[in-house]
């Protein structure tokens, strides 16, 4: 496994099937069920590390980001990645904030888009790039982040990206949070009420399982989270439907930090 900081390091390539993982960092066992679906089906795997400026509304959200390089390649060493593209802020924007950029637009501008301006055009971008850099055939993304899967899904259509879109189950701990590079500025206390939120889209889902009317699920999962006193609630609301499935997503705020998850419900 080679670590480069330069995309003409990663030149090359057999001609197999090159898969991407994009990350931001502080990898956790989330991360590593990406790279290892990715390291299942392509010949070599590229993760890349890269705490992207441009995807962040909040400056001391970017400032505050965890980064821990020796620790990350440390824990893909045994995962069979070829690659690791940790690059710096000037090799991916040389020329500074780039003029040209991607409007992800109205996907942008609902959910997280309305709580955090701009951060999907810096999300595609930055995906984009990376998608050039790397000459990736596939790339893996978390149901984690399912507005930013959905997102990316519509850039590759509307702009014909050659490349094929993966997507992988959200990971979560033994107590139901969703696995997240920010669940470190949790403590022990703040865990708790965030748990309000798995448990929320939980009910949410079990109710559309059950064929319950949808708006009827959503005010339950309001209501579990309206009952948690240390919760500030930005959404809980559906973000996608099709074909008899369901995706329910939320955002809560647990003192600094916000979480964001999803539940997938099949209606039966
Ligand atoms: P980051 O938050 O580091 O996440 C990198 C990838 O890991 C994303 O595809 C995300 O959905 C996935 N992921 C995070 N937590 C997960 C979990 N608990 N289970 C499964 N997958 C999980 O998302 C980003 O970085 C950035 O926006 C990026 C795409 C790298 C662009 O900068």
């Amino acid at each position: 496994m080679k670590v480069v900081k330069t995309a003409a390091e990663l030149a090359g390539g057999d001609g197999g099937r090159r898969g991407v993982v994009m990350t931001m960092g502080a990898l956790h066992a989330g991360h590593l069920e990406l790279v290892r679906a990715a390291a299942r089906d392509c010949d070599e795997v590229v993760v890349t590390i890269f705490v992207n400026p441009l995807q962040f509304d909040d400056p001391t959200d970017l400032d505050r980001y965890p980064r821990n390089l020796d620790a990350d390649v440390a824990l893909l060493e045994p995962l069979g990645v070829t690659a690791v593209f940790a690059p710096t802020v000037a090799e991916v924007y040389p020329a500074g904030t780039p003029e040209v950029t991607v409007a992800s637009g109205r996907i942008g501008d609902v959910f997280e888009g309305e709580f955090r301006p701009g951060h999907f055009d810096g999300v595609l971008t930055v995906v984009l790039k990376l998608l050039n850099l790397t000459r990736a055939d596939a790339a893996y993304f978390g149901e984690k982040d399912a507005q930013q899967l959905i997102a990316v899904r519509r850039l590759v259509a509307d702009l014909n990206v050659p490349v094929e879109i993966v997507g992988v189950p959200t990971v979560r701990d033994g107590d139901g949070l969703a696995l997240s590079s920010r669940n470190v500025f949790l403590s022990t206390h703040d865990r708790e009420h965030a748990l309000a939120l798995p448990r929320a889209l939980a009910a949410a889902a079990a109710l559309v399982a059950e064929s319950r009317p949808v708006d009827e699920a959503i005010a339950t999962g309001r209501a579990v989270l309206a009952q948690e006193p240390g919760l500030e609630v930005d959404y809980l609301d559906v973000l996608d439907s099709s074909d008899g499935e369901v995706v329910i997503a939320g955002a809560v705020r647990v003192g600094a930090v916000r979480l964001i998850d999803n539940v997938r419900a099949s209606k039966r």
